[in-house]
């Protein structure tokens, strides 16, 4: 019989650990409850699809993630992905921020091992919960060589994102996250798993995929072998701002409250294609001057930043790409532990 795989599971709590005083509330619960030992009990069938342990690194309502513990997960996953007798890691997480702590951890690691992040919509003591069946199909996600050199995913009601892709697209639905733009990186059906779209850069279409059977060749950018940013010795992330751009929202104190607040970084939600109004454009350019790089990413749903050669080359802008302003915030604050150098922060953009 072959052996099953080895899976290490980090929890950090939200709605999959949560628990409600009434089986039909779907809000008003408490996020983060239940252990990991609990989580793994919960699930029919799990020890069945591979050797589990793991441990609690936090039980919080993931609107309560902190970026120290980021880089306390950071460690934790590198040193479990580092041992011989790891194949994957899976970290349950609430959902509100979880295509935050993907991304953060995209760009942090350098692993060829699954790295899967679930959650729930609904609390585990819901009528019909969604925790068990997303927690069993991020096990059998983590535990298939096919997923392997994809990068950090997300699995979640039978869909499984890359980072860099996905969002949190509704509040309520269980179908909640999509990767707008390019869709899912692959859907699970029972115990299969079809591949649609490959994760990461530099990731080509291989044998070495079982149960895998892709559709598609959607490069990614960043590629899941490569070290980007070392976090291992920071104790803190350069502090970065979003601003978001809005009718009557030109007025500039947002900008003069994060500059005085000694922020490193910013990031303007613009409202189309990185269009800045008038008042704040100088404010911001401003800040470029002052050292404060400024990432122009947009509020829309969908879609690439390509900002005219004037903002660029005159205002010093750096254009967002396709990054929504929280992933670009955390790509900017990465870049800010290398470099402000501004041309060097638009190179990690493009
Ligand atoms: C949370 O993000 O921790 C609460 C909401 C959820 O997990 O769906």
């Amino acid at each position: 019989m072959a052996q099953k795989p080895n899976i290490y599971i980090i929890a950090t709590g939200g709605t999959i650990a949560g628990q409600a005083d009434s089986a039909s509330a779907t809000v008003g619960y408490r996020a983060g409850e239940l252990t990991v030992e609990q989580l793994m009990a919960s699930v029919p069938g799990l020890d069945k699809l591979a050797n589990l342990s793991g441990e609690q690194l936090c039980n919080i309502d993931s609107k309560d993630m902190q970026e120290d513990i980021w880089l306390q997960l950071a460690r934790h996953v590198v040193k479990e992905a580092a041992r011989n007798n790891v194949d994957g890691i899976v970290i349950t997480h609430g959902t509100d921020t979880m295509e935050e702590t993907a991304w953060f951890l995209q760009l942090a690691l350098q692993t060829e091992k699954p790295v899967v992040l679930t959650g729930a919509m609904r609390p585990a003591t819901a009528i019909s919960a969604d925790g068990p069946m997303n927690l069993w199909q991020a096990v059998r996600v983590a535990a298939d060589p096919g997923a392997q050199g994809r990068g950090v995913l997300v699995v979640m009601n039978g869909q499984i994102d890359a980072a860099e892709k996905v969002t949190k697209a509704s509040a309520n639905t269980l179908q909640a996250f999509r990767s707008i733009g390019s869709g899912p990186a692959g859907v699970i059906v029972n115990e299969k798993i079809f591949w649609q779209n490959y994760s990461v850069a530099q990731t080509e279409c291989g044998n070495t995929c079982s149960d895998s059977e892709p559709t598609g060749n959607v490069k990614h950018a960043f590629s899941a072998t490569k070290l980007y940013f070392p976090t291992e010795n920071l104790t803190r992330l350069p502090k970065v701002r979003i601003i978001y751009g809005y009718v009557g929202g030109d007025d500039a104190l947002f900008v003069k409250a994060a500059l005085q607040d000694g922020a490193k970084g910013l990031v303007y939600a613009a409202c189309g294609n990185g269009s800045v109004p008038e008042k704040l454009a100088s404010v911001l350019q401003e800040a470029v001057v002052s050292g404060v790089p400024v990432v122009i990413a947009t509020r829309c749903s969908g879609g690439i930043v390509v900002l005219p050669k004037e903002m660029t080359e005159k205002n010093g802008f750096i254009a967002g790409g396709s990054l929504n302003p929280q992933k670009a915030k955390i790509l900017l604050q990465l870049t800010l532990t290398k470099t402000n150098e501004v041309k060097a922060i638009q190179a990690f953009f493009h």
